[in-house]
């Protein structure tokens, strides 16, 4: 029998609607219910919360305005002393913040979550004195 274009377009007609059908039944994988997943699930809710993505980056997307996160938490000198200070207190360029410590517990196994997940941009990024960041 020949392999005709409408064989093809059958085939994959009900491979598209598996696999809609099965994203429909499961939209999140979500089998690994661990508390430790929950956590660095709601700490993404807490970092679009309080929209830290509109001046920062993760993996070098988001707003330019302060530097990338993805890897704060692995930075030397940086990680969860910094993150905390910059939360309460902000600087003249960051706003504080008012998170409850649920919150920031989450946040934090996000943010890790985020380290571990690879690296961002090597390149490395200083604000100049107008508050924005350029290569250096
Ligand atoms: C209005 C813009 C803005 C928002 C919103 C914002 N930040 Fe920032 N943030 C900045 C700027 C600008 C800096 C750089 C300040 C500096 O270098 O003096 C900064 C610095 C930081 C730093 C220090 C990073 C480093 O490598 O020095 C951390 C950590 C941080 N922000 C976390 C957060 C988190 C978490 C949120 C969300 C809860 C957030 N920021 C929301 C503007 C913002």
């Amino acid at each position: 029998m020949k392999f005709k274009a409408r064989h093809t377009f059958f085939i994959l007609s009900v491979l598209f609607l598996i696999y809609t059908i099965s994203i429909y039944l499961e939209p999140y994988n979500l089998n690994n219910n661990s508390a430790k997943t929950k956590n660095i699930i709601n700490g993404k809710l807490v970092w679009q919360k309080y929209n830290c993505q509109s001046c920062h980056q993760l993996y070098g997307l988001g707003g330019y305005l302060g530097p990338d996160l993805t890897n704060l938490m692995s930075q030397q000198n940086k990680g969860e002393p910094l993150l905390k200070a910059m939360i309460k207190s902000g600087n003249k360029q960051m706003p504080a913040f008012n998170l409850s410590d649920l919150e920031m517990e989450e946040l934090i196994s996000f943010l890790k979550a985020a380290d571990n997940s690879g690296s961002a941009d090597p390149r490395k990024f200083r604000s100049n004195s107008f508050g924005m960041i350029e290569k250096e």
